[in-house]
């Protein structure tokens, strides 16, 4: 019988995160009840406008998570799965709202298995509290001048507000 090793399990949970919200908490919450250690993974995407810089959508991140002690943020570009490989990471987390979402991801699991076999994809439903947030729907509403603070952590909320008072 093979002994189990002491290795952690890593698991990466990459996005956008253009801020985290609710839904990307709740996700958090879980995959951290269900890892050694989860990586909250900002992407560096030069092809977006986003409304938080990288730096500060991770300030804003680990503000939110600085009471979970198996979580830490982090930044990457380029492929997902080079990223993964590099942090001895064994999952990549996704949050699923609703079937729509499946799709999409189903096909970017299929292709980061396909460019690292060893690359799992664990999917988690989001609360159904929280199945029709979205990062760009919270920006909408508060750039029209509405609190969000039911949407997103408190320091978020506020940093949006600061955002778009200054717009
Ligand atoms: O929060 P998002 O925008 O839905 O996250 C998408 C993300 C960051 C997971 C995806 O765009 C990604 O992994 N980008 C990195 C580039 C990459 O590896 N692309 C191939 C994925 S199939």
């Amino acid at each position: 019988m093979e002994i189990a090793g002491n290795s952690k399990k890593i698991a990466v949970y990459p996005g956008s995160f253009d801020p985290i919200t609710n839904g990307h908490m709740d996700i958090l919450k879980r995959a951290a009840a269900l890892f050694d250690q989860v990586i909250v993974a900002v992407l560096h995407n030069p092809n977006k406008n986003p409304l938080f810089s990288v730096e500060e959508r991770m300030n804003l991140i680990s503000e939110a998570t600085k009471d979970y002690d198996n979580v830490a943020v982090d930044s990457f570009m380029g492929l997902l799965v080079e990223y993964v490989s590099m942090k001895s990471a064994s999952a990549i987390i996704r949050g699923l709202r609703e079937i729509s979402d499946f799709e999409n991801e189903l096909r970017m699991a299929h292709m980061n298995r396909h460019l690292n076999s060893s690359c799992v994809t664990v999917f988690i439903p989001t609360n159904n509290a929280y199945s029709y947030l979205s990062s760009s729907l919270v920006k909408e509403v508060a750039s029209h001048g509405r609190d969000v603070t039911e949407f997103v952590p408190s320091a978020v909320a506020k940093a949006m507000h600061e955002k778009y008072r200054k717009a």
